[in-house]
């Protein structure tokens, strides 16, 4: 295990990196950016979000309707809306996750007092009235300034529900679609960025067989169409992504790109799924709030099996799209917890402390040393659901510590890549060996150099050695989220307890030296 984790991290490392010695000399560690071999561009969309009809994330958390006390435009919570535009949100996944496969759109559509109300069986049985449905969604999607991802009902739907759908969301007035849209209210057509052709269906969306589901998947890619006019030739064309694997189980990757590889000229896609929740274990255990040293460190080692699970289905990728035609779609991910004492069953209700923020930060990490193929992700999820960026109670709202990573992660938002050399060291827990730091750069949009550091030690500092060769760094200055405790987390009445504070580093012998305090991270611009 402690071998095979340390394999894996040295490889991580190395990937877009020199290679990596796993030891603790005590000495700084030299973090060397070589910036004039500028690599991939993170694609922004990485860092998109998941809101799925389930507890409260919708209903409560960005949904009160336009009658509630709590501000709101059209129905749709201004503070949160605020919140989320301040992360600039590329892209929203909806209606699920496994509610997607039971969800029928017209019971969504048309005039509120009508609209189907059904029990949303996946999640708590809790009574779907669909007030947020179709209009809804969009009206919220531009609210924040998002891309739409709509996923489709593959599970328990037809075709002929599904492209009726579309067809309503883009097709213009002269169609039955959108002559019925605009009777609901919006005339415009809507554009959608991206499609989930189903979800999770080796699961909750009808346990198929991979091939089964590829013959599903090509009908599904055929007919199922944007017929908005902004949409009809690359690079706008709407996304489909395929259901592909969970974790490190291969079979949907293999047998979803095998038949992609064997294609003609009536189907594509342009997405495969990955789901890959941090849990350990199933059933989720593990504590939001009352947790020690040992459980930060499993946690965290299971984050970076991300690493693996990528590395291992972009070999297959590989294998039958050598020209990375195909993106990786990370579209469920984040840490799966224990219920908070007192919610309600199926609700997914957690508390997020500062160690969520580091484990976002890792995966974001990882997702930008594999641009090249994970070119959209979703964390799971948007309001009140598993890793969430925002809490709400009533009228309360509360920014958690991943929110503040979102944050603090903007500059990485269609950067380019660009290699780094460093020495992880080690950080022992028990039997868990896990590196003691990770390192990004980026070339940001706005031609700085953005450095990204990850104390992951919960009790020692890391002093650092940024260096470019052949460039006299002169300073280092962003932000640093830490806490005292690891499991510190922001409340309703102190909401201020996990964020981000200003850091900066200063020159030395032509590098910048930055202390990174334990448990923390650290996105600092580099002076060249
Ligand atoms: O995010 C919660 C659930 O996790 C989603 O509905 C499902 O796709 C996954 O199993």
């Amino acid at each position: 295990m402690k071998h095979k984790f340390l394999t894996a991290a040295m490889l991580a490392f190395s990937a877009f990196a020199g290679p990596a010695l796993a030891q603790d000399s005590g000495q700084p560690t030299t973090v060397t950016i070589d910036a004039g071999r500028p690599g991939p561009k993170i694609d922004r969309n990485i860092f998109g979000q998941f809101a799925e009809h389930l507890g409260t994330g919708i209903y409560g958390g960005v949904w009160v309707g336009e009658d509630s006390a709590i501000p709101n435009v059209r129905g749709i919570r201004s503070d949160v809306v605020a919140a989320l535009r301040a992360i600039r949100v590329p892209n929203v996944r909806w209606p699920g996750g496994c509610f997607a496969d039971e969800y029928h759109w017209r019971d969504g559509v048309g005039d509120p007092a009508k609209r189907g109300v059904s029990i949303n069986w996946n999640w708590g049985g809790a009574i779907e009235n669909n007030a947020f449905g179709t209009h809804e969604f969009f009206d919220f999607a531009e609210q924040i300034g998002a891309d739409a991802y709509v996923a489709i009902n593959v599970g328990s739907g037809t075709i002929e529900e599904a492209s009726d759908w579309i067809a309503y969301i883009t097709a213009d007035e002269r169609t039955t679609g959108g002559r019925e849209r605009a009777a609901n209210g919006h005339p415009e057509p809507w554009k959608v960025k991206y499609i989930g052709l189903g979800n999770e269906s080796w699961g909750c969306g009808g346990n198929m067989r991979p091939q089964y589901y590829a013959d599903e998947l090509k009908r599904y890619a055929r007919f199922v169409r944007s017929f908005h006019p902004e949409q009809q030739a690359a690079p706008n064309m709407m996304q489909r992504v395929a259901v592909g694997p969970s974790d490190g189980d291969t079979a949907y990757t293999e047998g979803v790109m095998e038949a992609w590889s064997k294609k003609d000229w009536s189907w594509d896609i342009e997405g495969l799924s990955l789901h890959s929740y941090t849990v350990v274990r199933w059933p989720p255990a593990y504590e939001s709030v009352d947790f020690g040293a040992q459980e930060y460190a499993e946690l965290t080692q299971a984050t970076l099996k991300m690493e693996d699970h990528i590395r291992a289905h972009s070999a297959i990728m590989d294998k039958y799209d050598p020209d990375k035609k195909v993106a990786l779609v990370v579209d469920e991910w984040g840490v799966w917890l224990a219920k908070l004492p007192g919610t309600p069953e199926g609700f997914l209700q957690q508390q997020n402390s500062l160690r969520d923020g580091i484990i976002a930060a890792l995966n974001f990490n990882v997702f930008a040393r594999h641009a090249d193929r994970v070119r959209a992700a979703n964390i799971a999820q948007m309001v009140n659901v598993l890793q969430a960026m925002i809490l709400t109670d009533g009228d309360k709202m509360l920014l958690t510590p991943t929110y503040h990573i979102h944050r603090m992660y903007l500059p990485f938002q269609d950067a380019t890549l660009v290699p780094v050399a460093f020495d992880a060291g080690e950080y022992r827990q028990g039997e868990v060996v896990l590196p003691r730091i990770d390192a990004v750069a980026v070339r940001a949009t706005d031609g700085k150099l953005w450095l990204s550091l990850v104390n992951l030690d919960p009790e020692r500092t890391a002093d650092v050695r940024v260096a470019i060769p052949g460039v006299r760094a002169r300073a280092a200055a962003g932000t640093v989220l830490t806490a005292p405790r690891i499991n510190a987390i922001n409340t309703f009445d102190a909401p201020d307890t996990v964020a981000p504070q200003p850091i900066s580093g200063r020159a030395a012998d032509g590098a910048v030296a930055l202390q990174l305090p334990a448990k923390s991270v650290v996105m600092v611009a580099i002076e060249e």
